[in-house]
């Protein structure tokens, strides 16, 4: 913060808020925030029922709880007042609520205010040992569910029990909960990167793209596999492999000091030449921690050197509009020679 010159930093519930003091829940319209100062001890501004759990969970000793019919804007002007945020520069969290940065905004207009991914992403980009071990779990829960549903006969199966079962897998496991919404995504939803799981019917030739994850003391996996059910035809067999092989590619590329954009340059070179650079329509990857996209985004323009202890997605695709599509993903950490991978469910085609 200090060189950054930043003064104050208002947390929300949110990943960041779990960072930095052990505790965060759902976001919501009661007033919960957390404030560092770059000098002095963080307060805690919590509803009056967080209070006893905010203060047996975080690592934060100052904490004032406000009450359902107190006002809680006069707790946070007195709180801005000790804290002598007058003309400050204030970080804010990327993703708290408008309506709590406006009331912010309102008690103190002359602030500068900047977002906390300013300071906060540089700290959660670099993953300690801790957060591997979670992630390495998170990652090893996901292949091993993913191996339960591809001995299933998928034919007649609707997506939706499909991604059901594999959400069933992984928190029998030990999953804390789901990453994100399975996604399950069958013959002509196969060429829809984002097609969440319905109603359709796997049948015979079908390609089927699974992409799936979930969360070990809040951390992340994210793992896309493809397969076909039954006999691929040339065209997929021919797809999948591009897309087999510009993931190896990618992964290859992986090493501290290598640009992000050149991560994302080995996959799609290689999709291009083999003719499908129109369908690859995506990034070739995202950062991924507490949250399942953050920083650093694998993806041309990001400069960003990649450093030791980075942890990212490598996914390239191809999306055959009303035919079919193939994605492989896999999670990867930065080593100081190179990548390893977090997930390793079988990457050939089944
Ligand atoms: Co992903």
């Amino acid at each position: 913060m200090r060189n950054k010159e930043i003064d104050l930093l208002v947390v929300s519930p949110s990943s960041n808020m779990y960072y930095l003091s052990n505790f965060t829940d759902e976001p919501g319209e009661r007033l919960f925030m957390l404030l560092i100062p770059d000098k002095g001890d963080p307060e805690y501004l919590v509803p009056e029922l967080y209070a006893d759990q905010v203060n047996q969970q975080s690592h934060v000793e100052n904490i004032r709880a406000w009450g359902d019919s107190d006002n809680p804007q006069r707790l946070l002007r007195s709180t801005l007042k000790k804290l002598e945020a007058r003309n400050s520069k204030v970080a804010i969290d990327n993703t708290m609520w408008a309506s709590f940065l406006l009331m912010l905004q309102g008690i103190i207009p002359n602030c500068n205010f900047v977002r906390a991914s300013n300071i906060m992403s540089p700290l959660r980009r670099i993953k300690e040992s801790n957060e591997i071990s979670k992630m390495l779990e998170a990652g090893k829960l996901a292949d091993e569910a993913f191996g339960e549903v591809s001995e299933l006969s998928l034919k007649g199966m609707t997506e939706l029990e499909i991604a059901n079962q594999l959400e069933k897998e992984m928190l029998r496991r030990g999953g804390d909960q789901i990453a994100f919404e399975t996604l399950v995504a069958s013959g002509p939803n196969s060429a829809l990167p984002h097609h969440r799981a319905g109603k359709r019917e796997i049948r015979e030739g079908d390609t089927v793209t699974f992409d799936f994850g979930c969360k070990v003391d809040g951390y992340c996996s994210d793992t896309s596999r493809t397969v076909i059910c039954g006999k691929p035809s040339p065209k997929q067999e021919e797809v999948y492999q591009v897309v087999r092989e510009a993931q190896e590619k990618a992964f290859q590329a992986v090493g501290p000091g290598v640009e992000a954009l050149k991560i994302d340059r080995e996959a799609r070179e290689y999709i291009t030449k083999a003719g499908y650079g129109e369908n690859f329509v995506h990034r070739t990857g995202h950062g991924i921690g507490l949250d399942v996209h953050e920083e650093p985004y694998i993806v041309g323009g990001n400069s960003l050197h990649i450093e030791e202890g980075m942890t990212f997605s490598i996914e390239p695709g191809i999306y055959l509009q009303e035919d079919f599509g193939v994605r492989i993903e896999d999670i990867v950490l930065v080593n100081k020679d190179g990548g390893k991978r977090l997930n390793n469910s079988n990457r050939e085609l089944q």
